[in-house]
């Protein structure tokens, strides 16, 4: 039987235990520039430290104008990378394995910071967003391979692509936002094209031992569709796949009957199936109990647990799960999400006497 302590073989990295930290963007802490401030380093050298296996820093642009809103950090230029080294550091100095997703935020972009831009011209919350010409498509491969390149030199162990979600990739592999009909529209190895020569030139400018993840779709718009998608990501060089939900709506017949997982968590079931013996699948969504990641794991039902707001809450859950140490479960009341008038205090951290974490 697996046990959630047992180490596993992740691309050429090994990871100490079962339990990674999702990607949670923490929303009052960034500025304008994209450079990650103090309490950023504080809050992941903090979630570093408590026996979590790997670490995946929160969704950071590639450009400027393909951020959520005029606070959220980035990767695009060159002096933004120092900062990381000191979340990479903690990450090195516990023995974790340190991610950064990469994201540009597409037809989603916000007003505030640039125009609405994605693989067509569809209905956006500005109006309509405008369909990138090859070229552009060429360009934006480009910021995410120079962003990766910046990612390896502030001394992470690979990069996340964000292909769920709804953001730039996902509107690739989406049918609702990807009208094209040229190379990088129709079949899903065309639409799957964007994010696969991206794969290639990371690998190309970053080596064949740098981690390449993608968090991809587990249902857009169905499981086998979303399935063929991420065997493209696979055979380009994707090292891990990382499965959450995408724009369309998967079919609620997909939770698993009876099981006590919810049904994002049960794409990410499905597509271990699907990916056994090929690559590790992570599956994520509503883990927050130390008895649902051992059920997971010591079943095989996953490969990796993928956690968000359990980490937040409380950075010791890892070790309540491995040593049944005490810890402060999420409250999943929302405080830590987007909202213009949320103050993120998250009741779980003033329960453990963190205010600012
Ligand atoms: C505050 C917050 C920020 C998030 N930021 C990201 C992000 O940057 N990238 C991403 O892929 N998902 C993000 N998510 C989604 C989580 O990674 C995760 O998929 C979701 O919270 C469900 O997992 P959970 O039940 O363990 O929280 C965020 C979620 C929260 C609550």
């Amino acid at each position: 039987m697996t046990k959630v302590s047992d180490p596993i073989r992740i691309g050429s990295f090994t990871l100490k235990n079962r339990m990674t930290m999702a990607p949670t963007v923490k929303f009052d802490l960034a500025g304008p520039d994209g450079i990650l401030s103090d309490e950023h380093v504080k809050h992941y050298s903090e979630r570093a430290s408590h026996g979590i296996a790997l670490l995946c820093v929160e969704a950071t642009a590639v450009t400027p104008d393909g951020r959520f809103d005029e606070k959220h950090i980035g990767l695009w230029d060159d002096s933004q990378i120092e900062k990381h080294r000191l979340v990479t550091e903690a990450c090195r100095n516990n023995g974790v394995v340190s991610l950064i997703q990469l994201n540009h935020t597409g037809i989603g972009t916000n007003p505030a910071v640039g125009r609405p831009i994605g693989p067509s011209s569809v209905p956006c919350r500005t109006g309509m967003s405008e369909e990138m010409p090859v070229d552009d498509i060429h360009r934006m491969q480009s910021m995410f391979v120079a962003a990766a390149v910046r990612a390896k030199k502030a001394g992470y162990d690979g990069i996340q692509l964000h292909g769920c979600h709804g953001y730039l990739i996902n509107q690739f592999v989406c049918k609702k936002t990807n009208l094209r009909t040229d190379e990088y529209g129709g079949s899903a190895e065309n639409m799957a094209r964007f994010a696969c020569e991206i794969i290639r030139g990371i690998r190309e400018a970053c080596g064949s031992d740098f981690l390449i993840s993608v968090r991809t779709v587990g249902a857009d718009p169905d499981l086998s569709t979303a399935a063929e998608v991420a065997r493209y990501y696979v055979d380009a060089g994707c090292d891990y796949l990382q499965v959450s939900s995408g724009i369309e709506q998967p079919d609620p017949s997909l939770a698993a009957e009876g099981a006590p997982y919810n049904l994002i968590c049960s794409l990410g079931v499905h597509f271990h199936d699907v990916f056994k013996g090929k690559v590790p699948v992570s599956c994520v969504n509503g883990i927050m109990d130390p008895e649902l990641v051992r059920y997971l794991i010591e079943n095989e039902l996953t490969d990796t647990v993928d956690l968000a707001r359990a980490m937040l809450a409380d950075p010791r859950f890892p070790e309540a799960v491995l040593e049944g140490k005490e810890f402060v479960r999420c409250f999943e009341c929302k405080a830590c999400q987007y909202g213009p008038f949320t103050k993120h205090v998250c009741p779980a951290a003033v329960r453990r006497g963190a205010l600012v974490l």
